[in-house]
């Protein structure tokens, strides 16, 4: 049954079904992305927003996507889906701090009752490996290496960093960790360019689709340089507020746009589920 009805569609890319019949049902709906135009992989992003804009509270135990979300179960099924339609996520260092130190970008993590319908079509439709890989970006290489994603078996964790951020993890003993990779990329004033870390992905490590699941500071990196292909959005009804003094941020942190150039979207479909929306965009060509 599904866990969100769709009320838009303008996905006409559906000649043929790309998802197997159970994740279709759950999904209500075909889901299928276009190949990367351009030498890069194709960036999907996905952000739960409150309805004035706020993705965290910015608040300890409680910054997460998940305290927006109120762990709605059928955006937690989306996360997953994207998960499992991808060769890597890709999320910056605070989005780590601020997880549970189990956490895991894999796609049973989020919502562990279609473990199976995830791994089926990872295997059998996308023929992906079991996981996709998971990429950390981190100029300082301050992470803590005790986390599940440096731990677990099967699961292969990139970082991304800097040679002073190499240094520091290494002494930390990054390099002793069977399933951890990490690799020093050219920087100005301490930041990777978001070119840098697409060509490294697409030419050394494989990766055609990427799922982006932020922050708002690497992924504000992401839409300047114009490398973001679909957002996903769920917008939850509730109202976070903000005051002068509290840094509470949006879905993009760090750059702004002109209104001449502005980064613009079409809407591709619209789900619902009780009070949630569950957006679906493409970047406007
Ligand atoms: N609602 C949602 O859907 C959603 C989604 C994602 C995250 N969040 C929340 O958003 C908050 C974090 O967002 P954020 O914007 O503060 O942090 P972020 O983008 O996750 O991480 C920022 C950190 O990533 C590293 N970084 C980013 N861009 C870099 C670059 N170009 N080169 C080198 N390093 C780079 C730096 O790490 P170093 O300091 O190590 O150098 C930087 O301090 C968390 O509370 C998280 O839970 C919400």
């Amino acid at each position: 049954m599904a866990l969100q009805r769709t009320l838009i569609d303008r996905d006409h890319d559906h000649s043929e079904p790309a998802l197997p019949p159970g994740l279709r049902d759950l999904y209500d709906g075909d889901l299928s992305f276009r190949i990367s135009p351009a030498e890069r992989p194709f960036v999907i992003a996905n952000f739960v927003s409150t309805l004035d804009g706020v993705v965290s509270y910015e608040i300890e135990g409680q910054a997460g996507g998940s305290t927006i979300s109120g762990s709605d179960p059928a955006d937690r099924f989306i996360m997953g889906l994207l998960r499992a339609s991808v060769d890597a996520v890709i999320v910056g260092a605070r989005t780590v701090h601020d997880s549970s130190p189990q956490s895991l970008w894999i796609p049973e993590y989020t919502y562990p009752d279609a473990k199976h319908l995830y791994a089926e079509y990872r295997a059998n439709v996308l023929h992906k490996s079991e996981y996709p890989l998971l990429v950390v970006v981190s100029g300082s290489g301050k992470l803590e290496l005790e986390r599940a994603i440096f731990q677990t078996p099967g699961v292969r964790t990139v970082v991304m960093t800097t040679s002073a951020g190499r240094d520091e993890l290494t002494r930390a003993g990054a390099t002793k960790l069977p399933t951890v990779q990490l690799h020093a990329l050219d920087t100005s004033a301490g930041t990777i360019a978001p070119s840098a870390i697409l060509r490294l992905l697409c030419e050394e490590l494989g990766v055609a689709r990427l799922l982006h699941e932020g922050g708002p500071t690497l992924f504000g990196q992401f839409m300047a340089s114009g490398a973001v292909d679909e957002l996903f959005l769920t917008l939850s009804p509730q109202i976070a507020g903000r005051t002068s003094g509290t840094m509470r941020p949006a879905l993009v942190q760090g750059v702004e746009f002109m209104p001449a150039c502005a980064p613009c979207f079409q809407l591709v479909s619209v789900k619902e589920s009780a009070d949630h929306l569950y957006l679906r965009y493409q970047r406007a060509d």
